[in-house]
C-alpha cells in the first residue's frame, strides 16, 4: 500500500447543525405520473443519475473517494449502466443537512434525475428520508449509517450499500469485553452518526459482560484539540477506549491519543473509519496497534478485492477505502438494478432492486436485507506497520 493523500488538517470547520430539520417546500414536484421529464431518462436511452457527495467540509475526502469508486465502475462499463449511457449529475452534500437536503431535492425536482446515489452524513440521510419517500425516487445511501433509515423509518424508495451504524459498532464489543479485563472508555463524535455508534458498541459490549467507564460526546468538525477530553479518559482509570471519528477529526484524535501517552497503557478501539484511508497515512506510526470493526480493508485477500485495488490505484493513484468500495458496489447495484427495470420510473427500479441479489464486491460477498440494508461480513482489524507505510491488518472475522 503506497502513501496515500493527506487530509488537509488546517481546515476550518463550520459548525454542523444537526438538530431538527425543516424541509420547507421539500413536496415532490413531479408530475403526478412520478415519471422523470426530459432529462434523457426515457427507457432505453441515457439514464440521468444523481450523485451526491461532500466535495466541501470535513467529509471531502470521504465523498472523492466514493465518487472515484463509482467512476471506475463507470470507466469499466464503457460509461453504461444496465446497457444505457449514464448522464451523471454530481453535486455537494457540504457538511450536513443544511447543504445535502436542498443539493437532493435540486437533483430530483430540477435535474429530473432517475435516482440519487451517495449521502455520507446520518443528519443528511434522516433529513432526506421523507423527501425520497414522498417524491417516490430511490435513493442509494453509499455511506450514511444512521440505524432508523434502514429500522424504524424504512422505506421503499431508500436502499443502503453500505451499513448501519449499529451494525458496524456493535460487531465490534463482544471482541472487546474478551480482550480487556476492566472498563472501557466510550468517546465519539457528537452528531447522530457518534450517538448511533456508541450506542451500538454499548449495547453489544455490556451484553458480553463488558463495564463502561465513562461516555463522552465532542461537539462535531469543531473539535482539533482533544487534551481536555484525553484527560478525563485518564482520571476515569478505564482500561481502553473505544471512539467513533473520521476524516480531519479522526486524524487529531489517534494524533493527539498517542501524544498524550494513552496509547502505551491504554489499547484503543474504533468503528474502521477511525484509521482509514487518507487517515491511516496520517497518522503513520500514532495508529499502530489500533483495532477497529470494518466491513472492507485493503488487505483482503479475495481475487475481486485484488483486481479492483489494482484498478483503482491506477485511477485514483491511491489505494482505495471502504468509502471507494461503496461507491463501486453502489454503481454495481445500480447496474443490475437498471438492467432488469422495465422503464425509469421510481416503481419500477426499486422493483428491480429488490431483485439485485448478491453483490461481488471486493469487501467480499454481500446482499439487501429485508430493510434494504447491507447485510454483509465485518472484520477485526489492526493496525500495522509494513515497511513505511501502516495498513489495517485482517484479525478475524466477527460475528
Ligand atoms: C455518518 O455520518 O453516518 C458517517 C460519516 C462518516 C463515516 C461513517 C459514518 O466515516
Amino acid at each position: 500500500m503506497g502513501a496515500v493523500s493527506l487530509f488537509s488538517l488546517t481546515r476550518t470547520i463550520a459548525g454542523l447543525a444537526v438538530g431538527a430539520l425543516v424541509l420547507s417546500g421539500c413536496g415532490s414536484s413531479l408530475g403526478e405520473s412520478g415519471q422523470s421529464g426530459s432529462g434523457g431518462t426515457q427507457s432505453g436511452g441515457a439514464v440521468k443519475l444523481g450523485l451526491l457527495v461532500p466535495l466541501s467540509g470535513v467529509y471531502a475526502p470521504v465523498g472523492e473517494d466514493i465518487k472515484a469508486g463509482f467512476e471506475l465502475y463507470l470507466d469499466q462499463h464503457d460509461g453504461k449502466l444496465g446497457g444505457r449511457d449514464v448522464d451523471l449529475v454530481t453535486t455537494d452534500e457540504g457538511e450536513g443537512p443544511q447543504t445535502g437536503v436542498p443539493a437532493a431535492q435540486k437533483l430530483v425536482t430540477q435535474d429530473q434525475v432517475a435516482a440519487v446515489a451517495g449521502v455520507v452524513n446520518s443528519a443528511t440521510a434522516l433529513g432526506l428520508r421523507d423527501f425520497f419517500d414522498e417524491s417516490k425516487k430511490p435513493l442509494l445511501i453509499a455511506n450514511a449509517g444512521a440505524d432508523d433509515i434502514t429500522g424504524a423509518r424504512k422505506s421503499e424508495y431508500v436502499w443502503r450499500t453500505s451499513f448501519s451504524n449499529g451494525q458496524v459498532s456493535g460487531a465490534l464489543g463482544p471482541a472487546v469485553a474478551e480482550e480487556v479485563k476492566g472498563s472501557v472508555y466510550l468517546i465519539a463524535a457528537d452528531y447522530a452518526a457518534g450517538k448511533e455508534m456508541v450506542a451500538g458498541f454499548r449495547k453489544s459490549f455490556e451484553a458480553a459482560g463488558g463495564k463502561v467507564a465513562g461516555e463522552k460526546y465532542t461537539p462535531f468538525g469543531k473539535t482539533q484539540d482533544f487534551q481536555p477530553y484525553l484527560s478525563a479518559i485518564r482520571k476515569s482509570g478505564a482500561d481502553a477506549v473505544y471512539a467513533f471519528y473520521a476524516g480531519a477529526e479522526a486524524v487529531n484524535f489517534v494524533k493527539q491519543y498517542q501524544q498524550f501517552g494513552l496509547a502505551e497503557k491504554t489499547p484503543l478501539y474504533g468503528t474502521g473509519f477511525l484509521t482509514e484511508g487518507g487517515v491511516l497515512a496520517a497518522q503513520g506510526k500514532a495508529a499502530v496497534g489500533v483495532k477497529t470493526s470494518l466491513h472492507y480493508s485493503t488487505e483482503l485477500d479475495g481475487a475481486v478485492n485484488k483486481e479492483f485495488m489494482a484498478a483503482y490505484q491506477e485511477k485514483a493513484k491511491k489505494p482505495p477505502t471502504v468509502y471507494a468500495v461503496q461507491g463501486y458496489d453502489t454503481a454495481a447495484v445500480l447496474d443490475k438494478a437498471l438492467a432488469e427495470a422495465d422503464g425509469d420510473s421510481g416503481d419500477a427500479l426499486v422493483k428491480a432492486l429488490g431483485k439485485v441479489g448478491p453483490v461481488d464486491s471486493p469487501r467480499g460477498s454481500w446482499k439487501f436485507d429485508a430493510d434494504h440494508n447491507a447485510e454483509q461480513t465485518f472484520y477485526l482489524r489492526e493496525v500495522r506497520a509494513d515497511g513505511k507505510t501502516a495498513v489495517n491488518a485482517v484479525v478475524d472475522e466477527l460475528d
